[in-house]
């Protein structure tokens, strides 16, 4: 499947351009099975996340009820509603990480970010969420940063992964 970004001439994409590639997107995935989540993902590297007029018109698109569009953006943890920073972190507290310290890089980061889990930095730079498990149990604590995984995390790697983010 080839998806065209048409742009303007200021080099960014309108909002009608990127609705259209969307319905291109549902277009292209007609007829496939399960297709709501892999379209999902691809509307959220649009937006950087899902807005609820959007998600309307994926409803309306694939011609599914809006609850299950919004029911299957809530219940994975990898969808946002919400717009989310440059950098999203997400801190593993599946039990593996959790009795390794996954609570205290938690904590860390809500105090070196001045923002709670769930929450945005004022300058649209870090989001903060947790998860469970991300499949490094050997390597715990483990956490993400976008889709790379972070393994063994300690105070003193937390400090050189921020850093790297700046
Ligand atoms: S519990 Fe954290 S990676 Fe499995």
């Amino acid at each position: 499947m080839e998806v065209q970004i048409s742009q303007c001439s200021c080099g960014k994409e309108t909002e009608a351009e990127k609705r259209e590639r969307i319905i291109r997107i549902i277009e292209d995935f007609r007829g496939r099975e399960g297709s709501l989540i892999q379209i999902l993902h691809l509307v959220q590297g649009i937006y950087g996340y899902l807005p609820f007029e959007i998600q309307q018109l994926v409803s309306e698109r694939m011609d599914i009820p809006v609850s299950e569009v919004y029911g299957v953006s809530t219940f994975y943890s990898f969808f946002s509603s919400q717009p989310r920073g440059e950098y999203t972190i997400r801190v593993c507290l599946g039990t593996a990480c959790y009795v390794r310290g996954g609570a205290e890089i938690a904590k860390r980061l809500t105090q070196t970010l001045g923002v709670e889990v769930g929450g945005t930095t004022p300058d649209s730079k870090f989001s903060l969420e947790v998860m469970r498990c991300i499949g490094a149990c050997g390597l715990a604590p483990a956490m993400m940063v976008n889709d790379k995984v972070m393994r063994q995390v300690n105070p003193d790697k937390l400090k050189q992964i921020l850093a790297m983010c700046d």
